[in-house]
């Protein structure tokens, strides 16, 4: 665990104005941002649709119960790829951090509004943290486990204990990560103006100085501004 965690990334940047805003995530991040989004929420309805009956109805959503288990796997193939592209540019500003323990530690200020109490934060928070390496250890269970049971391509391969296995594993991994998504979910609705980081890409100065300041105290001292548009 270190204190000197790469906070910046590129294409991070103060833009002056009024208000000041603060670019957070480019176009391509934020176009990878909602594919992997729109993978995972089309792999739950289709998962659960296999799952359980009482969800079945859901396969109409996919032209039939066929249909969904050919679509269900390719889909996951398209999570796997685009989440790790996304990974691979976030993966350093999420290294645990000393302050990270503080921040839990002091977890009741955090939700009863009160982060002056703590002490600076680089660009992400333990929560944030957490909910990354979650997604990142899930991913992986649920992409191997899933070619352990994708039997038309791979029935060969395994044994059938090894698809008992591969099968638990996958929907333990899977209830899991949809707890970990309405998480992140809540948080980013929950933090009011963090949506606009995936949808514009921009915060503003005040929502950086208030959750992320030491992010922004970085920032301003390598200079890395750019113009208003
Ligand atoms: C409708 C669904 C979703 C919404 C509304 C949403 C919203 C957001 C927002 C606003 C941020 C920016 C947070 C910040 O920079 O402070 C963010 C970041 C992120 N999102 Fe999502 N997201 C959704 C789905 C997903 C899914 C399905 C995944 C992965 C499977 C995901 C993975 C991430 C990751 C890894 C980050 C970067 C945070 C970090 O690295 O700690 N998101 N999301």
């Amino acid at each position: 665990m270190s204190d000197h965690v790469e906070e910046i990334q590129p294409g991070d940047a103060i833009v002056p104005g009024k208000p000041v805003t603060v670019n957070r995530y480019g176009p391509l991040a934020r176009l990878n941002h909602w594919v992997t989004a729109t993978s995972l929420i089309l792999l739950a309805i289709s998962g659960l649709a296999l799952f359980w009956p009482g969800l079945f109805f859901l396969t109409g959503l996919f032209g039939g119960g066929q249909n969904t288990r050919a679509f269900h796997p390719w889909i996951g193939v398209l999570l796997f790829v685009s989440f790790f592209v996304f990974f691979f540019q976030l993966w350093r500003a999420n290294l645990p951090s000393r302050v990270d323990i503080v921040w839990l530690s002091r977890i009741r200020d955090v939700l009863g509004g009160h982060e002056e109490r703590l002490p600076e934060l680089g660009k992400y928070n333990a929560g944030q943290k957490f909910i990354f390496w979650a997604m990142t250890g899930l991913i992986l269970l649920l992409i191997v486990s899933g070619i352990g049971i994708w039997d038309q391509y791979f029935a060969g391969y395994f044994s059938i204990t090894a698809r008992r296995i591969a099968v638990l594993v996958h929907s333990i991994a899977a209830v899991l990560i949809i707890c970990v998504f309405i998480l992140h979910v809540y948080a980013a609705i929950w933090t009011r103006g963090t949506l606009r980081a995936m949808t514009r890409g921009t915060v503003t100065g005040g929502w950086a100085w208030r959750h992320h300041r030491k992010w922004l105290r970085e920032l301003a001292g390598q200079r890395k501004t750019r113009p208003a548009k």
